[in-house]
């Protein structure tokens, strides 16, 4: 039987694990999903903050769910990555990563010998008269990736790569007519959202936003003195619509819309900085995943907000499911896939 290749996302509280066969050709099948639960201060922000509990959570993952392979890609992203658009004289690919170091000082927040960096070249042209070469700049700080690596390492598994999440859901779910014309992925998580840019299927512009959906729950808890399992609850029961509530929700509601709109303005002023330093640059429709997108209402608080369509793709589109994969596991956390089989597609298990 062909090999197969996993693709590894550490979420917040969760570690989340799609095994997938031929991620490198057309028809890529998930044989396997599995997710195991940590506690919240193991895993922040897609960093691995507590390497032995994380070790044995991957280990117990690896026996519970029966992967036939122990070859991993470990998805990243979160504060501590940065990718930025940069422009650099026209040369080929290994001697631009070579430069690197020397070119993008100024733009780091950090000494250029902490940092992981990598280039992902988009076009060539001119400017100003010098060939250049168009691309993204990815920096991460060596230390989070480390960490990453370290634990899978620890836990008997091959790393053969390490990827950027926004990445992988270009992957996952820009492919035929939805890959076509300017399109943006935006990826809410309980943490972090991921705004990619990407034309014609090529991500042109990533941000990594500070917001997430567990703001929502922060705000009840803290201005409603709500306990978390309270605050998630009403969240996910009503989230932006309100019908079938008493009037003892109504401050919850408040707060609800008022976190939800913080996070549609960070989106929105994502959206409209990238518009605007591109004359003539449009967004043409907005694809919607991560937990935080299932908010009631979300999608079309962004669409009225942004005035761009707004789709909620199911992380599905592009795989086909195997019968070994369990149902139960799929009911758990299906929205899950996408990043995690992502990570796997186009590369050779
Ligand atoms: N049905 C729902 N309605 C509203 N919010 C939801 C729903 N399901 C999940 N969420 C929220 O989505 C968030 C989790 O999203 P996701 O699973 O994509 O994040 P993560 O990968 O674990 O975290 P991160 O990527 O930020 O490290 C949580 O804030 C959760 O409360
Ligand atoms: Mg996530």
């Amino acid at each position: 039987m062909a090999s197969t290749i996993v693709g590894l996302d550490f979420g917040r509280g969760v570690i989340r694990a799609a095994e997938v066969l031929g991620s490198g050709g057309n028809k890529p099948t998930l044989v396997r999903y599995h997710q195991i639960a940590v506690p919240t201060s193991a895993i922040d922000r897609g960093e691995v903050l507590e390497r032995e509990v994380v070790v044995a959570a991957l280990k117990q993952l690896w026996s519970q769910a029966g992967f036939k392979t122990r070859k991993v890609i470990v998805g990243v992203g979160n504060a501590r990555v940065l990718v930025r658009e940069l422009s650099v004289p026209r040369a080929p690919l290994d001697r631009i990563r070579e430069s690197l170091p020397f070119q993008v000082q100024d733009i780091l927040p950090v000494p250029v010998n902490e940092a992981l960096l990598d280039f992902y070249p988009i076009a060539e042209a001119d400017e100003e008269g010098r060939p250049v070469i168009q691309g993204l700049l990815v920096a991460a700080i060596k230390d989070s990736v480390l960490a990453a690596v370290e634990a899978v390492e620890a836990a008997k598994l091959v790393p053969v790569d390490v990827d950027l999440i926004p990445f992988a859901l270009s992957r996952a779910l820009l492919v035929g007519p939805a890959a076509q014309g300017s399109v943006a992925l935006v990826h809410i998580g309980a943490a972090t959202t991921m705004v990619t840019i990407a034309v014609d299927g090529i991500p042109q512009f990533v941000r990594i936003i500070q917001n997430g959906s567990d703001d929502i729950n922060r705000a009840l808890v803290e201005r409603l003195g709500m306990d978390e399992y309270q605050a998630e609850q009403v969240k996910r029961r009503f989230g932006l619509a309100t019908q079938g509530a008493g009037p003892e929700l109504r401050p919850a509601f408040e707060v609800i819309y008022e976190s939800t709109g913080d996070l549609v303005v960070a989106i929105r002023n994502t959206l409209s900085f990238y518009v605007s330093n591109r004359p003539g640059a449009v967004i043409e429709r907005i694809l919607l995943s991560g937990g935080g997108a299932e908010l009631n209402g979300f999608p079309t608080a962004l669409a009225d907000a942004t005035r761009i369509p707004v789709r909620a793709p199911g992380p599905l589109e592009r795989l086909s499911v195997a019968r070994t994969v369990d149902p139960n596991q799929m009911a758990a956390g299906v929205a899950g896939v996408t990043v995690a089989a992502g990570l796997t597609l186009g590369s050779k298990a």
